[in-house]
């Protein structure tokens, strides 16, 4: 019986990591490709904000968080108002920072 509770729990494991993306992998991608507008936890780049005429939310803050991650990989892959979308993150890269995100809170 718990050998059968095991295996359930690795792959119930499995299948959220295969949903969640890597947030360890994101966390680089979201240094590379990010932080220099949205800071390094997610506060945004005064001088940015200043540039672009522009308020940025906090990533860190709950009106972010509650974005499903679908449609914070929607803002990565398309950009969403003035922010342009991220060429260089498609695919599971996007779910990788999207992940990374999540876990800013
Ligand atoms: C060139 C600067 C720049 C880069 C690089 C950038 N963003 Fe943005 N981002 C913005 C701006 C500006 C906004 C606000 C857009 C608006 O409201 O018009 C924004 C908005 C957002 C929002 C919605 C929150 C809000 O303020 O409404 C998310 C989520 C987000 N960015 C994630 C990311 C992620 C993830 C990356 C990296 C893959 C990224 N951004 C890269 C400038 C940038």
């Amino acid at each position: 019986m718990k050998r059968m509770f095991n295996v359930i729990g690795i792959a119930s494991l499995a299948a959220a990591m295969s949903f969640a993306g890597n947030a360890a992998a994101g966390k680089a991608d979201y240094n590379k490709a990010c932080k220099s507008c949205h800071g390094a936890d997610g506060k945004a780049n005064p001088a940015i904000e200043k540039m672009m005429k522009v308020e940025m939310k906090d990533l860190k803050s709950p009106d972010v968080q509650k974005v499903s991650d679908a449609d914070l990989k929607k803002i990565v892959e398309e950009g969403q108002g003035k922010m342009k979308p991220v060429k260089s993150l498609s695919g599971s890269a996007a779910d990788d920072v999207v992940a990374y995100i999540k876990t800013l809170k």
